[in-house]
């Protein structure tokens, strides 16, 4: 392998950089070329192709977001689409890649990997912490604290208002996010996709906590639970059932996504970006690194994107100990 192609792909995280230069960075120490593609599997098919060397990611391991941008490709999901992006990479020497994403953009690597037989190593970028194979992902631990840094602002005005909040934070399909920050935020009660116990024990738990002294109460609701049809019908229902208190709804939204990434990050960043590139001079392909125990791993993609991550049953009996 002489030429590494590296890109960012699916919802930007905080540590895509850092990854970024890493591979890069990497790549120049073990004296291969590196190619940043932009915009994804996007950049791919159009060959939006420009080469890295160790000086062209200087100064980023602090930045959010990602130098090489990021995008959701409908295209590359045709076989038509990645013939393209294959002839690309063929044309501008490129002999492998290093995918820098979430679930979406490991299956497509994966779907690549087998259809041209082209070597391919993936990364785990995303807040959501929701890729099996790793106990954390590039930007969980930066959006934990960015979430947390809200709610606690959130908490100064729930209090002086005696007012409950319901606060929606990030996780399509998990609550990785909602049930760490919950705990790290003090909150009342919090609401996951992997466990819905429904609207009246929530009202209930509201109830009994009102009863027991509370005057204003935080509850985190992950994107993807479903207590309510949504966080504001449930605002309504609990409003309805409950007139003693006064109801506000924050949606935190995209600006979890945002923000220099936490020194945890940077250095997971740091380590995977090695890993990765080292794994590809190895000659191995179609995995994902991953930590675990502390320890940098890899694991196949296809169990990455297919295994389901657990959520920490102790963290919600440590949550619901801490609400009483
Ligand atoms: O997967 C990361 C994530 O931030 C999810 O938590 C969220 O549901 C989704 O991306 C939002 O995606 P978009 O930025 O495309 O709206």
């Amino acid at each position: 392998i002489r030429k590494i192609g590296v890109f960012t792909s699916g919802g930007d995280s905080p540590g895509m950089n850092a990854a970024i230069r890493s591979v890069v960075r990497t790549c120049a120490y073990l004296k291969v070329e590196c190619i940043g593609i932009y915009r994804g599997y996007q950049g791919m098919i159009e060959g939006d192709f420009k080469p890295m060397g160790a000086r062209s990611v200087n100064n980023i391991i602090n930045k959010g977001g990602t130098i090489l941008k990021s995008a959701r490709c409908q295209e590359f999901r045709t076989k038509e689409g990645r013939q393209k992006a294959y002839d690309n990479l063929i044309a501008a020497g490129i002999d492998a890649f290093v995918v820098i994403g979430g679930d979406g953009s490991f299956t497509g690597a994966m779907i690549f990997n087998q259809e041209f037989d082209f070597p391919v190593i993936g990364i785990p970028g995303t807040i959501d912490n929701d890729i099996f194979g790793t106990t954390f992902t590039l930007g969980f631990d930066t959006a934990l604290n960015t979430v947390v840094e809200a709610i606690d602002k959130i908490r100064d005005t729930a209090s002086s208002h005696n007012r409950l909040f319901f606060v929606e934070v990030m996780g399509r399909d998990v609550g990785h996010i909602a049930l760490n920050a919950g705990v790290g935020a003090g909150a009342e009660e919090i609401l996951i996709p992997e466990e819905n116990l429904g609207r009246e024990r929530l009202l209930e738990s509201l109830k009994r906590s009102k009863e027991s002294g509370k005057s204003s109460s935080i509850v985190i609701v992950a994107e993807g639970d479903k207590t309510g049809k949504n966080i504001f019908e449930l605002k309504d229902y609990v409003e309805d059932n409950f007139p003693d208190y006064d109801v506000r709804v924050s949606v935190l939204g995209h600006m979890q996504r945002g923000g220099s990434p936490s020194c945890y990050d940077r250095v997971l960043a740091s380590r995977m970006g090695v890993k990765a590139v080292e794994s590809l001079l190895e000659g191995k392909t179609n995995l994902m690194v991953g930590i675990q125990d502390n320890e940098i791993i890899l694991t196949p993609i296809n169990k990455a994107i297919k295994g389901h991550t657990k959520i920490d049953k102790e963290l919600i009996r440590v949550s619901d100990i801490m609400s009483i």
